[in-house]
């Protein structure tokens, strides 16, 4: 969808600055064009350049001065700096990481901090009154129907508009290819259920999502990380070389926007990954529930678009962009799909009537690609703003991410920070992060750690992002 012809003329002007900041042609110190010179530029008024500069000047990017202009703000030139890219053992590992995982989120679990661990977008950015009002309508229409079993495979008309809307990613999808899941993890557990048996292989990227992890532990399956960096996600030279030397089962792979490394691996790559995996004969479980939310014009393609031999097998859930509670999530199979329905009916009979059916009729009304457009903005916004606001208080040598979607971003921080012990001092102070450690088999990336911001800027957030500040320094010293 060629979404920028329907973009707010100011975010254009935005855009553009922030681009070339990133890109050096913008210094910090440097003055901006006038609003006259930049209205003829880009062909917009005088007034859309002035709104365009002020969400600027908001999200700290540049400063006006009084009689002179606007320039752009020091401390941009650290941006440039993105996390390492990894570089992991080749061995496939038993997983030890469940209990660990469960205790430091149960830890974490406190009322009122500020909300910069787990990744979850704010109720504020959800169509929250929107959902109730369809729930409502759609119950009372049909009330015995809502109470009842819905069918192990999905609502069929949620599976209709599911399938109608991955054409707009390149996919031809048959709604019979369609199982709808308690959320994207049911659906990522059903997939690997049936692709591996116990004691296989199975590949993820480095970091990775540690509920992939989680669920390889539980199926007694061996992990083996594969190389990949911040910007482009998986290394496939190295992973043809763990494929050449493992016996893999399958890879699990975030691809777009991976959590939470931030990376978006290119057209050509994905081809590539998935031309791999048909060679050398292991599934692809792709995880796409970050793929709705890209800041660029264009709505990233999921691995599955590549592949034409069902080798491919695409998760997701609305968990991200419209209500993680109503646990409404799908996988896309075509090779195997008797076998993961009957394990989705082995594992929870089906998902809930009542959420499916308000989904359904959410998406039949056109309202969320309308709802996609205003959360892609806010939440491009809200991470341009928090990477800023953390380059300025955290340690002179760390690295963030520089996501081009999702609401998650990786900071490295100097060598030597224990971000076990930040984490718990942070949360000592009323401040949720999480610590590198947990997306990673062998507990590595000790001195990282993951920063949600799918929250509007607020007090509560400015006082988190100080405090996690002054810690992470008293900690590199
Ligand atoms: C990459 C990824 N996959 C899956 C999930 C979980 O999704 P759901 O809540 O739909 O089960 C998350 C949530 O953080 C995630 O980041």
């Amino acid at each position: 969808m060629a979404e920028s012809r329907e973009q707010f003329l100011y975010d254009r002007v935005y855009d553009l600055v922030v681009d070339q900041i990133r890109a050096g042609s913008l210094r910090p110190g440097d003055r901006l064009p006038s609003l006259r010179r930049m209205s003829r530029q880009l062909k917009v008024s005088i007034a859309t350049v002035m709104q365009g500069y002020t969400n600027l000047e908001r999200e700290g990017f540049i400063s006006a001065r009084p009689q002179s202009g606007f320039f752009v703000n020091t401390g941009r030139d650290k941006s440039a700096r993105l996390p390492s890219a990894t570089s992991p053992r080749a061995i496939a590992r038993d997983i030890k990481l469940s209990a660990f995982v469960l205790e430091l989120l149960r830890t974490s679990r406190r009322p009122g901090t500020a909300p910069l661990g787990p990744a979850n977008p704010s109720n504020e950015l959800l169509p929250v009154r929107a959902l109730a009002r369809i729930m409502h309508r759609v119950v009372t229409r049909a009330p015995a129907a809502a109470v009842d079993y819905m069918e192990p495979q999905g609502y069929a008309e949620l599976r209709r508009q599911i399938a109608y809307r991955a054409s707009a990613t390149g996919m031809v999808v048959d709604p019979r290819q369609i199982i709808v899941t308690n959320g994207a993890s049911e659906a990522l557990a059903v997939a690997l259920r049936s692709v591996t048996r116990p004691g296989d292989t199975v590949a993820v990227e480095s970091p990775t999502y540690f509920v992939l992890l989680q669920l390889i532990e539980d199926l007694g399956l061996k992990a083996v990380e594969v190389p990949a960096d911040p910007v482009n996600g998986l290394n496939l030279d190295a992973l043809e070389d763990i494929a050449s030397r493992f016996s893999l089962a399958a890879l699990m792979c975030v691809a777009n926007f991976n959590n939470p490394y931030g990376s978006l691996m290119p057209d050509a790559a994905k081809a590539r990954l998935v031309e791999i995996a048909n060679r050398r004969g292991f599934r692809l479980i792709e995880d796409d529930i970050y793929g709705d939310l890209h800041f660029g014009p264009y709505r990233p393609r999921p691995l599955m678009s590549f592949d034409d031999t069902g080798n491919v097998v695409l998760t997701s859930s609305f968990s991200k962009t419209l209500a993680p509670g109503y646990r409404v999530g799908w996988l896309v199979v075509d090779r195997g799909r008797e076998d993961m329905l009957s394990r989705k009916h082995n594992a929870s009979i089906s998902s809930a009537s009542a959420t499916q059916m308000t989904v359904a009729e959410f998406l039949a009304s056109g309202a969320y690609d309308r709802h996609l457009r205003g959360m892609r903005r806010a939440l491009k916004q809200q991470v341009d703003r928090m990477r800023h606001e953390l380059l300025e208080v955290l340690p002179e040598a760390t690295r963030i991410s520089q996501p081009q979607g999702g609401f998650v971003l990786w900071v490295e921080l100097p060598r030597g920070v224990d971000s076990i012990a930040l984490f718990n001092r942070c949360l000592e102070q009323g401040v949720n992060i999480l610590p590198g450690a947990i997306f990673s088999p062998t507990r590595k990336f000790k001195n990282c750690i993951r920063i949600n911001c799918g929250h509007p800027w607020s007090e509560t957030v400015a006082r988190g992002v100080e405090k996690l500040g002054a810690l992470a320094s008293e900690s590199a010293t």
